[in-house]
């Protein structure tokens, strides 16, 4: 039997346009690609500066989410990328499966120097998919390890996004992420979110956190390995925490000897104006996921920053966490996280993010003028604007609407009047911005004139309700 086809494979050369090897041969993550056609360029960023970058026909975008919430510090930053090229041809790399090299200790070092509380232990992965699933994995086997090992099952937010690996997955709680991929490993289960603007008026805010312990008690104490959450919730759209509602957290874990996971993938290295965002809401995690901002992506990593006492039992005997990834602590990726982490304290970008946190809401409020937008809410430089069709009602647009607005409108013209954020609809439809953390009220301006008109026009289009 012939394993090769008769019909010839048609691979594209070199010298074919970007635009064409991109269309044939690379698959973009969670991207339609057939909606991509000679009239509908695939966009191909070929460099950044700053809060900007440039396409290949040279049209400058302001980077409004970051590169996905990514670039803290902003793009084109030489003497970032200079360290990892220097550590590369001191030691291309070295793993830290047993052994461990300079540039991973120092990172350690100095991550759990700027961690809250007793968070002193550092696990390095690669990406915040892979930081979840080693908290995760980290949790179970914790509670193997002080003898209570039908402690596995893990409680989420609904709508919140987790990371996209299997357990990462499991911990997501957006439907049409996890089913195309279920039955999902078991024991991860769901409670309300934050989200206050949609809160049935006789829904005690307190009940928020409650619900957490409700859940605790009906799947069985015994049987409850972690709690997962972001500081302020991305998916949905920024939903912050209400007062108290950590805190309150934080007394019912310990109350279940259940384990605090603070999701930081995004929340943590500035983007709340404090290292991280435990720091900024005043409650201590048993453990800390972060990646992202931890390099401001110039190389990819993550880290699981875990408290002393979580760590001790596998720091004994011939005890260890069962669990491990080839690159966790690459040490190019390392130096940059140190050279991203110096730029950060040299250019005190944290002072920076809180002086110009009230001038960019103030420009997001302003836009509440507009019929389309119901809520603005969010904090730090992590911001979300909520679209309704109704204001007085706050009712919200259907699937098809949502559609027409979002994908059918206002991705494509926000991209096309030079401004990279994201319109979503996992919960109701928003609009997401998470600029640099070096932005300033120069690129507030910039995004207000664009959003402006562009949500005015949208409201027309979708018959909205002042
Ligand atoms: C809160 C949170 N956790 C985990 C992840 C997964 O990170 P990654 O895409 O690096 O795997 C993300 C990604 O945006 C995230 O926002």
């Amino acid at each position: 039997m012939s394993t090769t086809s008769s019909e010839p494979v048609s691979k594209l050369s070199a010298d074919a346009t970007l635009q064409e090897q991109a269309r044939r041969h690379l698959w973009m993550h969670f991207t339609r690609m057939g909606g991509y056609s000679d009239q509908a360029e695939i966009p191909i960023i070929v460099r950044g500066e700053g809060c900007y970058v440039y396409d290949e026909h040279g049209n400058r975008y302001l980077d409004g989410l970051a590169s996905l919430f990514c670039t803290n510090i902003g793009h084109g930053r030489a003497d970032v990328a200079q360290a990892g090229a220097d550590q590369a041809k001191e030691l291309g790399f070295f793993t830290n499966w047993s052994y461990a090299h300079p540039r991973s200790i120092e990172l350690a070092t100095k991550v759990a120097s700027l961690a809250p509380g007793d968070l002193n232990r550092v696990f390095f992965t690669n990406s915040g998919s892979e930081s979840v699933e080693s908290a995760l994995k980290l949790a179970r086997q914790y509670h193997r390890l002080t003898g209570k090992p039908n402690k596995y099952k893990l409680i989420a937010r609904e709508i919140a996004y987790h990371g996209t690996t299997m357990g990462a997955l499991a911990a997501t709680g957006v439907t049409e992420l996890r089913s195309p991929f279920e039955p999902l490993p078991q024991g991860a289960c769901h409670v309300p979110n934050t989200n206050t603007y949609r809160l049935p008026a006789d829904y005690p805010v307190s009940e928020l956190a409650e619900a957490v312990a409700h859940r605790i008690e009906f799947e069985g104490p015994d049987t409850v390995s972690a709690v997962i959450m972001e500081p302020l919730q991305n998916a949905g759209g920024c939903f912050t925490p209400p007062e108290g509602y950590w805190q309150r957290v934080r007394e019912i874990c310990d109350y279940y000897d259940v384990l605090l996971i603070s999701d930081e993938v995004i929340c943590a290295f500035g983007r709340l104006g404090e290292w991280f965002g435990a720091q900024r809401y005043d409650y201590l995690p048993d453990m800390i996921t972060t990646a992202k901002g931890l390099t401001s992506a110039y190389a990819p990593m993550g880290a699981v920053i875990v408290s002393d006492r979580v760590a001790e039992p596998f720091m004994t005997g011939s005890n260890s966490f069962s669990h491990g990834l080839t690159f966790g602590g690459h040490p190019a990726a390392a130096a940059v996280a140190l050279a991203n982490i110096g730029v950060f304290e040299e250019e005190d970008l944290l002072g920076h993010v809180r002086r110009n946190e009230a001038p960019f809401k103030a420009m997001l409020d302003r836009l509440l003028e507009l019929p389309i937008v119901g809520d603005v809410r969010g904090a730090g430089y992590f911001w979300a604007i909520e679209l309704v069709k109704d204001k007085q009602t706050k009712e919200t647009f259907d699937d098809e609407q949502s559609e027409t607005l979002l994908r059918g409108f206002l991705s494509g013209e926000l991209f096309r009047r030079g401004l990279i954020c994201r319109a979503d609809d996992r919960g109701d439809p928003v609009i997401m911005l998470s600029p640099p953390l070096i932005a300033d009220q120069e690129q507030f301006d910039e995004i207000e004139s664009i959003l402006r008109p562009l949500l005015i026009e949208a409201g027309d289009r979708m018959k909205v309700r002042g």
